[in-house]
């Protein structure tokens, strides 16, 4: 596909392809199992920076000190207890600190950057570590806004550096070998899509400098910092955009906890899909696992259900799935989704949750946003996008 071809959706679901003109490892071997046996600081390995080390920062350097697949060159936070804890953990890679993002972005010795810090930093930072020559693995949501999805879209794809989002169920085994057997046409016609994220906490204990989460202009609101996952689970079912919305929510448990909070803490969103799919789904902060909680994403087929969390098909009048996903060894989704950024780097690929990918799984929660903030069915064209 061509870098700059228009952002027709069905292609942004198309799997991995050689696309990267440019080969980053000069000399270097193409093969995992060689790398993964190099001494931890070989020099060929790409040398990684971690852009915010607060909970998921800190988890994904990790996670990258234990692939051997790249060095922790450089780790960025402006919380100083934070870039120490994050310094010491890569001690291993003798890691430059920087408290300044812009200043890891000038150091030419990086080659790819980790964006974890708060939703509304994404656009900015991957925009500005895109335009500094840098592979990218920005966390979701990759922006809050249309506008700025749409900015930090047009980067990516004017550069020949790979560009990867954290939606990392795409990086799941379950999850490409059930929605492999969805796109094969087995369960027949697809026709609704039932999911939920419910947690069941009944209080809000805000973690230090996590006070951004509760601020709807930074977070996006529990829709888009929470539920992108899912919500781009259900465009990858679809291999398309939903055409309109409704919905209604609120919050009506969290009422200013913290002070000053204006994210919702429950929502019910339908959205329509090409050929009347249908996809409902609610959030909610407050409801006990035991009375329906848990996350879980349920597609109805012609022919039979899906349960596509664990990959079961069931066909009706049999309690026993009649078909299921079995994958090799356990399914590490971060570490998934990070070997496979490396492994895209080596060797010219298109990842498979890419901006294309990303944009669209916060344009379809925006949509969805939009129709319960405004109490109204919406439509695709109204976001503008
Ligand atoms: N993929 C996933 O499953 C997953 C899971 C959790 C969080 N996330 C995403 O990761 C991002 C971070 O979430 P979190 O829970 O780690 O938040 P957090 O608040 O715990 O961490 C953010 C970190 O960024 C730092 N930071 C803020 N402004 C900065 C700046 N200008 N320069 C450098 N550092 C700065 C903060 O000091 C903090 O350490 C969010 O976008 C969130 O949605 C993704």
């Amino acid at each position: 596909m061509p870098r700059g071809a228009p952002p027709r959706y069905k292609r942004f679901m198309s799997n991995m392809s050689n696309r990267y003109s440019r080969r980053y490892f000069v000399g270097a071997s193409a093969a995992g199992a060689a790398l993964t046996a190099r001494a931890q600081t070989s020099p060929s390995m790409p040398r990684a920076g971690v852009i915010g080390v607060g909970i998921r920062g800190a988890h994904l350097l990790k996670t990258v000190l234990q692939t051997d697949m790249a060095r922790v060159a450089a780790v960025c936070d402006n919380h100083e207890g934070r870039l120490k804890a994050g310094l010491d953990e890569a001690a291993r890679d003798k890691p430059t600190g920087y408290n300044d993002y812009r200043r890891l972005l000038d150091d030419k010795s990086i080659d790819a950057v980790f964006i974890a810090t708060p939703c509304y930093l994404h656009k900015e930072m991957a925009v500005n570590a895109v335009e500094a020559g840098k592979h990218v693995y920005c966390e979701k949501p990759v922006a809050i806004t249309p506008a700025e999805c749409n900015e930090v879209a047009r980067a990516a794809r004017s550069s020949k550096k790979v560009f990867q989002v954290g939606h990392q169920l795409r990086a799941s085994k379950v999850y490409q070998a059930t929605l492999d057997k969805i796109h094969s046409g087995f369960p027949g016609k697809l026709l609704l899509i039932k999911a939920q994220r419910q947690h069941e906490s009944r209080s809000v204990r805000v973690a230090p400098g996590k006070e951004w989460f509760y601020d709807r202009n930074k977070s996006g609101d529990i829709i888009i910092e929470n539920a992108v996952h899912e919500i781009d689970v259900f465009n990858w079912i679809n291999g398309a955009h939903p055409l309109k919305a409704c919905g209604m929510g609120g919050c009506n448990l969290f009422q200013n906890q913290p002070p000053g909070r204006s994210v919702t803490d429950h929502y019910i969103i339908v959205w329509e899909y090409p050929n009347g799919v249908h996809v409902t789904y609610t959030q909610a902060d407050y409801t006990h696992n035991a009375v329906g909680g848990g996350r879980w994403e349920h597609a109805h087929f012609s022919k039979m259900s899906v349960d596509v969390t664990n990959g079961k098909f069931y066909e009706p009048g049999n309690q026993e799935p009649v078909y299921e996903v079995k994958i090799d060894g356990k399914d590490e989704l971060d570490a998934q989704a990070v070997r496979s950024f490396f492994d895209c780097i080596r060797n010219d690929k298109k990842p498979v949750a890419d901006v294309e990918v990303a944009r669209m799984a916060v344009l379809t929660a925006l949509l969805g946003r939009k129709a319960f903030y405004e109490g109204r069915t919406v439509s695709w064209e109204e976001l503008g996008a």
